[in-house]
């Protein structure tokens, strides 16, 4: 019961080396595979993780989604501006703090709440579920 929380929480750690590794060297180049990256997740995690939490915590839920929306408008406003503008590392400066307050509120809350009410096939078909879509998508 354990091989879906690994999956995110190894996702979460991709994308937040990369942005770092953006930050440090000032370089944007990998943004785009960042993106491509965080839509999947977000688009798995929107699809077909956050629904089992309706009736669990439909508030803690409904954030989730909420922040993920703050992040694609981020990621989108990112992509938009040209790697060679002053405004494009503080940019993903931002979207890393916003990525990581949702990142420690799902490994923490959601993820806890999840487990109380996912039994392994439900996460076994989750995960199915998650590799399909990023073997579409990726
Ligand atoms: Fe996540
Ligand atoms: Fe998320």
């Amino acid at each position: 019961m354990a091989e879906l929380f690994n999956m995110l929480k190894q996702d979460h750690q991709e994308v937040t080396d990369m942005l770092e590794q953006a930050i440090e060297s000032k370089d944007p180049s990998q943004f785009p595979k960042v993106k491509k990256m965080l839509d999947v997740h977000m688009e798995g995690e929107e699809k077909f993780f956050y629904p089992i939490l309706r009736n669990k915590d439909k508030e803690g839920m409904l954030e989730a989604y909420e922040e993920h929306k703050v992040g694609k408008k981020l990621i989108s406003e990112i992509s938009d501006t040209e790697s060679g503008n002053e405004t494009c590392i503080p940019k993903i400066k931002v979207l890393k703090d916003v990525l990581e307050h949702h990142i420690e509120e799902e490994e923490s809350e959601i993820f806890d709440e999840a487990r109380e009410v996912l039994n392994d096939q439900q996460e076994q078909k989750i995960v199915q579920q998650f590799e399909e879509l990023k073997s579409q998508k990726m």
